[in-house]
C-alpha cells in the first residue's frame, strides 16, 4: 500500500487534485494497487486564518509517506513570496527534493505554437537542480530605503549538490534511451565561478557514463534552440534559476500550463508531484480548468513508485481523452474539469 500526502492548496489546486485522485483511484482498482490518502490544508486560506504556512511537524510527518501530491500554491490576498517560500520551497529544501524533473513532451492532438514541429520533435526532459543556486535565500540589504541602498542575493552551488543532480540526469538519459544525450545548460561565459564548478563536475561525472553523449548550451542560446530545434534535446541538466525559466518555455511548447507536470524528486526519500501551472485564481470553482497537467503529475508519481504498467495505462487513457478536447485552455476544452477526469476513468475501466 502506498501512502500519499495530498496538498490541494489554493485556487484551482483542489479541483485539479480531485481529478488526479479520481484517476489514481480508478487505476488502483484496475491494477490492484492500494493507496492511502491523507489530505492537508496548507494553503493561503490557512495562512490567513492561522498565520502559519507549513509547520516543521508536517515535514516530519511527510517523511512517512511514499509521495506527496500538490495542487497549487498562490493567492492574490497574500504577499508574493510568503506561500512560495513557506510551503513550496520549504518542502523542496527540508525534504531535500534535489531534482526538479520537468518532462517537455508534446502529445498527439495538442497544438504547439512552434510552426512545423510535432510530437516527434518535442520530447525532452529538464533536470533542474532544486535545492541550491539563487533559491537558497541568502543575501541581504545594506542601507535599505536610502539612495545608497545595496541588495545582495547569493548564488550558491556545492560540489555535492551539483554532482548528485548531474548523476541523476546521466542515469535518467540511460533509462530514457532516446539519444542518450545530456546537455548542460549554464552560463560559463559570465558566471565564471558557479558555472565553472558545474562544467568541471559535468565533464568529470560524464567519464563514469561512457554511453552518454554530452553537449553544452549557454542558457540564452538554449532558449533559442528550444524554439528553433527542440528535437536536439534529450535530457537537459541545469541550475535552479535557469531551470525555472526554461521550463516555462518548455511548458508552452508542449501545449501550455494545462498540460505541464513536474516532479520534485529525492530518489532516496519521499518525492512530490505537481501540475506546474499555478493556482489560476480567476478560474477557481468554475469547473473549467484543464486537469491534464495534474493527471500527468499522477502519471509521474506512478513511474516514481515503479508502477510502470499503471503509469502507461494512465498515459494511454489521458491521450485518448486529449484527442477529444477542443483546446488545452481553461474554458475552451469542450468538456468541464470533472468531465475530463470522468472520460479518463471511463477508458481505464473499459480497457
Ligand atoms: C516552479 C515555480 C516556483 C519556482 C515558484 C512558485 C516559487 O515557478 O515550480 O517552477 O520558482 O520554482
Ligand atoms: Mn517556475
Amino acid at each position: 500500500m502506498y501512502k500519499i500526502a495530498v496538498l490541494p492548496g489554493d485556487g484551482t489546486g483542489p479541483e485539479v487534485v480531485n481529478e488526479g485522485l479520481k484517476v489514481l483511484k480508478a487505476i488502483g482498482e484496475k491494477k490492484g494497487i492500494k493507496f492511502y490518502f491523507k489530505k492537508y490544508d496548507f494553503s493561503a486560506e490557512r495562512y490567513l486564518k492561522k498565520k502559519e504556512t507549513l509547520p516543521d511537524s508536517a515535514i516530519s510527518e511527510f517523511k512517512n509517506f511514499n509521495a506527496i501530491f500538490l495542487g497549487a500554491i498562490g493567492d492574490p490576498r497574500v504577499k508574493p513570496g510568503i506561500l512560495e517560500q513557506g510551503i513550496l520551497l520549504k518542502l523542496r529544501f527540508k525534504l531535500d527534493l534535489y531534482v526538479n524533473l520537468r518532462p517537455v513532451k508534446l502529445y498527439p492532438n495538442i497544438d504547439t505554437p512552434l510552426k512545423d514541429k510535432g510530437p516527434e520533435d518535442i520530447d525532452f526532459v529538464v533536470v533542474r537542480e532544486n535545492t541550491e543556486g539563487l533559491y537558497i535565500g541568502a543575501g541581504g540589504f545594506l542601507k535599505k530605503h536610502t539612495p545608497d541602498e545595496v541588495a545582495i542575493q547569493n548564488m550558491v552551488s556545492t560540489r555535492k549538490g551539483v554532482e548528485r543532480c548531474i548523476r541523476y540526469a546521466m542515469e535518467y538519459a540511460q533509462k530514457r534511451n532516446k539519444e542518450k544525450k545530456v546537455t548542460l545548460c549554464a552560463k560559463t561565459n559570465v558566471l565564471t565561478y558557479a558555472c565553472d564548478l558545474w562544467e568541471r563536475t559535468f565533464n568529470e561525472v560524464a567519464k563514469d557514463y561512457p554511453d552518454i553523449k554530452t553537449d553544452y548550451a549557454h542558457v540564452d542560446a538554449a532558449t533559442m534552440w528550444m524554439v528553433k530545434n527542440p528535437e536536439w534535446f534529450d535530457v537537459i541538466v541545469t541550475t535552479n534559476m535557469f531551470g525555472d525559466i526554461i521550463t516555462d518555455l518548455g511548458a508552452m511548447i508542449q501545449g501550455g500550463m494545462g498540460v505541464a507536470a513536474g516532479g520534485n524528486i529525492n530518489p532516496e526519500g519521499v518525492s512530490m508531484f505537481e501540475p506546474i501551472g499555478g493556482s489560476a485564481p480567476k478560474y477557481k470553482g468554475k469547473n473549467v480548468i484543464n486537469p491534464i497537467a495534474s493527471i500527468m503529475a499522477v502519471q509521474m508519481m506512478l513511474n516514481f513508485l515503479k508502477e510502470n504498467d499503471a503509469a502507461k495505462l494512465l498515459e494511454d487513457a489521458a491521450m485518448e481523452t486529449i484527442g477529444k478536447l477542443n483546446s488545452m485552455s481553461a474554458g475552451k476544452m469542450g468538456m468541464s474539469t470533472s468531465e475530463v477526469g470522468d472520460s479518463i476513468v471511463k477508458y481505464i475501466k473499459k480497457t
